[in-house]
């Protein structure tokens, strides 16, 4: 889960708060960073009110254990969200699906429209439309939906997805919409890639994907519907009318946009690594400053969740409990005892 730094754009509205407790919770649980973000707008927003926003909320983060950073500029709210994020190389954009500087419902062209649609990283659009009261996010969420259509990049949202159930201590429900006995074989290999002790459920459901995951999802009472923001069911982008941009503006519950991104060997530069799917199989690869490649299994030894690249240590770090291993594999620090396996590479 590469979400070490997690930006959130708040007004100091009630919606606002909700989402940015959400945020709090996320950062919490992935031992992220929180970057607070608030945009001036005069006479509405005058730069030292956001600066008394961003202040308290701050405060409010950081009375939990967060680490907290806080940004301010005259831009527009969605696109001032957008640039600290892609500066600042977000894992995760929290955004109310009310609220930045208008009272309106999520709408085409709102705030948290334009950052599901352009956000360069994985995107949490947290219902807001019960606050004050408490939020799915505030209760914990219990249960997540996760869609995959067995597609390479739905298969890495279904796998962040799985990795996150662990973390947030959720039961998984993977859904696929389409040919029943596609869906089983599907559902199955999705469902064999959890990490231990996540509890997996399946749906295979036919028909319109949009209405049958908000079907599955209100029938289940999912806290969070998790989706690539490509694939399902043939949509090649996330685009206008695509299954993602439907589900954001339909599903009753929060919706994680994962940012699904196709990474081969060839985009690994020196002193780099990423995982990637080479040969058919997902590989954890580093390139040395040589140009060598070097490959390892991308599953943790502890429980099974898939390791990320740390670049400012050059490491494998698992996101799950903190197992940490050198590029050749060995571990560098538990709870995992026993190394990643080495592995050849065929392109
Ligand atoms: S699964 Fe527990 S540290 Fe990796």
């Amino acid at each position: 889960m590469d979400y070490r730094t997690i930006v959130v754009g708040t007004d100091g509205s009630v919606t606002a708060t909700s989402a940015l407790r959400a945020a709090v919770r996320f950062a919490t649980r992935c031992k992220a960073k929180l970057v607070l973000v608030c945009a001036f707008d005069p006479p509405r927003i005058s730069r030292a009110m956001a600066e008394t926003v961003l202040e308290h909320a701050a405060r409010s983060a950081r009375g939990e254990g967060v680490e907290v950073e806080v940004e301010t500029g005259g831009a527009e709210p969605a696109g001032l969200i957008l640039g600290v994020a892609e500066r600042r190389g977000a894992g995760l954009v929290v955004v109310g699906n009310k609220g930045i500087g208008e009272a309106t419902r999520f709408r085409l062209g709102s705030v948290p429209d334009r950052v599901a649609h352009q956000a360069g990283c994985d995107v949490l659009v947290v219902d807001t439309s019960g606050a004050p009261g408490p939020t799915r996010a505030d209760r914990g969420y219990r249960t997540l939906l996760i869609g995959t259509d067995g597609s390479a990049t739905a298969s890495e949202a279904a796998r962040k997805g799985l990795e996150l159930a662990m973390i947030l201590r959720a039961d998984a429900e993977l859904i696929y919409v389409g040919d029943p006995i596609v869906g089983a074989i599907t559902l199955e290999e999705t469902a064999a890639t959890a990490p231990e002790r996540v509890t997996v459920r399946t749906h295979v459901a036919q028909g319109d994907p949009t209405n049958r995951i908000v079907g599955v999802a209100t029938e289940i009472d999912a806290d969070l519907v998790v989706v690539g923001n490509k694939g399902m069911s043939g949509a090649r982008r996330f685009l206008l009318g695509s299954v993602p941009n439907q589900l954001a503006h339909a599903v009753p519950t929060d919706i994680l946009i994962v940012k699904t991104v196709d990474r081969a060997l060839s985009d690994i530069a020196p002193g780099h690594g990423a995982v990637v799917t080479a040969g058919g199989r997902r590989l954890a690869v580093y390139r040395d400053d040589e140009g060598g490649l070097h490959a390892v299994s991308p599953r943790c030894t502890h429980m099974g969740c898939t390791v990320d690249w740390n670049d400012a240590d050059r490491t494998w770090d698992c996101p799950c409990h903190g197992s940490r291993y050198g590029t050749d594999g060995a571990v560098i620090k538990g709870p995992a005892d026993k190394e990643l396996a080495a592995a050849e590479i065929s392109e």
